[in-house]
């Protein structure tokens, strides 16, 4: 069966529950995929053992964690030399105030940063978990928020992710995937031992 790693950054969860989500649709189609946070030192060398990788990161402040465009640099090749994904999650990408425009800049610069062209990409509306924030988070993030003309209620959260999307995100990487029992991806960095 092939493998798939599910790489997230995530700060307040919902990029988790998005990776999940990917992850169940990717099982649904009989491969086999496995989740994982992509602040743990050992998922630089988890790539070996996949077949293909999705990777996906929050926004905060205008970027996503540079921990994760290093995670990306550092294992380039291995990223590249197989069939592989990015998403992108943040507030620009939907809910009221949308910036689509701001999202899509966000994504140019990872791929800037990163030297990164992911084969399928998509930028995902996050969620806004004002009871999550702590105070000083809540009350500049509601201030943000408020100029952008988006949702400033703080007593309750905001999810304005169009799950179809990212299920229609996973199915695409699903039927780019090599059918199920076809050797691994070779690493670009290795010849092949035979042919
Ligand atoms: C402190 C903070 C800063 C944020 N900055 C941005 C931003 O600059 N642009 C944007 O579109 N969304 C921004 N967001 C929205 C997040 O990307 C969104 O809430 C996302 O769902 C967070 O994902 P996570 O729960 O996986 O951390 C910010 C959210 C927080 C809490």
């Amino acid at each position: 069966m092939a493998r798939v790693l599910v790489l997230y950054a995530s700060v307040d969860g919902h990029t988790a529950r998005i990776a999940e989500r990917i992850a169940a649709i990717l099982r649904d189609q009989g491969l086999e995929a496995t989740v994982r946070s992509a602040d743990a030192v050992e998922v630089l060398w988890e790539i070996d053992g996949h077949d293909g990788v999705v990777i996906g990161g929050a926004i905060r402040y205008g970027r996503h964690p540079a921990w994760l465009e290093e995670v990306v640099r550092e294992r380039l090749a291995d990223i590249e030399s197989r069939p592989n994904a990015f998403f992108s999650v943040c507030l620009s990408a939907g809910g009221p105030g949308a910036k689509p425009e701001v999202a899509r800049g966000y994504v140019e610069d990872f791929r800037r940063r990163t030297g990164w062209t992911s084969r399928q990409t998509a930028s995902f509306a996050g969620a806004l978990l004002y009871r999550r924030y702590n105070p000083f988070v809540r009350f500049t993030v509601r201030m943000i928020v408020g100029m952008a003309g988006g949702e400033t209620d703080t007593s309750r959260d905001y999810e304005y992710t169009d799950w179809d999307a990212v299920e229609r995100f996973a199915a695409d990487f699903a039927r780019r995937m090599p059918a199920a029992g076809t050797p691994a991806a070779v690493p670009a960095h290795r010849e092949p031992a035979y042919q």
